[in-house]
């Protein structure tokens, strides 16, 4: 029997006026402590991948599917992120008095590019009780999240092909990824009904099973769109895996109240928030780089050579 929301959704299924995201939440309020010492003083958001610094390009990416207002969840220590979004207007004036015109343009883009706002958590207490912070900033709409360490690489950015589903269906959608099964313990692992090769009704959920307990091997990216009756199930999630409030969690019991999609998105995912992967993740984008493109290629040959 499906259970019973004190603010139940508006009907799905195209009846309803399609509503427009123009809202998301960046949760950033990690310490980062897979990056010791590089984030012993600075927010691992601004660790720099290649020429930019890694929240960049999920900002970016918001603003590329249309995002108008992004709230930054932060912590103690995160000043740096405002900063770097924020106009700097002696630099503007040095570079300006040195007619350095490209790279004046380019801080001013990115100072003008979105409405940044920001709220503390002002407890580590998890990816749920992060977004739960939104809550009134995001009011009664739908809104994205993007979470930082997966940044994700196509021309029809990852938000945006979410969005096609959510102007389907007007549900919640979340991007999944076929995973190495033995991985399914760093995941959220949906259990899928295929609608189409990328599109899937999700039946369940469950945050970070054994290989052996998860119901398939797709995992969940830091991409979703949610629906704001998400905050009355996160205010009753209860701490779950690693003792921390779940996203996960709310949206199992979410996903019993109505339907919830999962897509597999097109692109190249970089998880970030390992060291391994970032490093990859700094030369693909060195590599896109036409001009640093074949003297790269040649360092790594010489360097891989002997
Ligand atoms: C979080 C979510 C998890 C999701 C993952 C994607 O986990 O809780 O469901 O699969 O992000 O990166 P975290 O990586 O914060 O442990």
């Amino acid at each position: 029997m499906k259970k019973r929301l004190i603010n139940p959704p508006s009907p799905a299924g195209g009846r309803s006026p399609l509503r427009l995201i123009t809202k998301a939440v960046v949760p950033a309020a990690g310490l980062g402590t897979r990056f010791l010492p590089a984030t012993k003083a600075q927010p691992k958001e601004m660790l720099p991948i290649y020429d930019k610094p890694a929240i960049q390009y999920v900002i970016e990416e918001a603003v590329a599917a249309g995002i108008r207002d992004i709230l930054v969840v932060t912590g103690r220590g995160k000043q740096a992120i405002e900063n770097h979004f924020d106009r700097s207007i002696e630099l503007e004036e040095s570079l300006k008095a040195q007619g350095k015109r490209t790279a004046l343009k380019m801080v001013r883009e990115i100072s003008d590019m979105v409405n940044l706002h920001y709220v503390r958590q002002k407890e580590a207490r998890g990816l749920g009780h992060a977004v739960l912070c939104a809550k009134s900033f995001i009011g009664n709409e739908p809104f994205a999240v993007f979470l930082g360490d997966d940044i994700i690489d196509h021309p029809r950015p990852a938000m945006m092909q979410l969005m096609e589903i959510w102007k389907k269906y007007q549900a919640p959608v979340l991007a999944v990824e076929e995973i190495p099964r033995a991985r399914t313990r760093a995941y959220g692992i949906i259990k899928p009904q295929a609608i189409s090769n990328r599109l899937y009704k999700v039946q369940d959920l469950i945050e970070k099973p054994r290989p052996s307990q998860a119901p398939s091997c797709l995992g969940i990216v830091g991409r979703y769109l949610l629906t704001p009756d998400i905050f009355e199930l996160l205010e009753k999630t209860r701490p779950g895996a690693s003792g921390e409030i779940q996203l996960t969690d709310a949206l199992r019991r979410l996903n019993h109240c109505r339907p919830v999609y999962a897509w597999r998105f097109e692109g190249q995912r970089h998880d970030i928030g390992n060291k391994l992967e970032f490093v990859k993740a700094t030369l693909a984008y060195a590599l896109k780089d036409k001009d640093a493109r074949e003297p790269l290629l040649n360092y790594l040959r010489e360097i891989t050579s002997s």
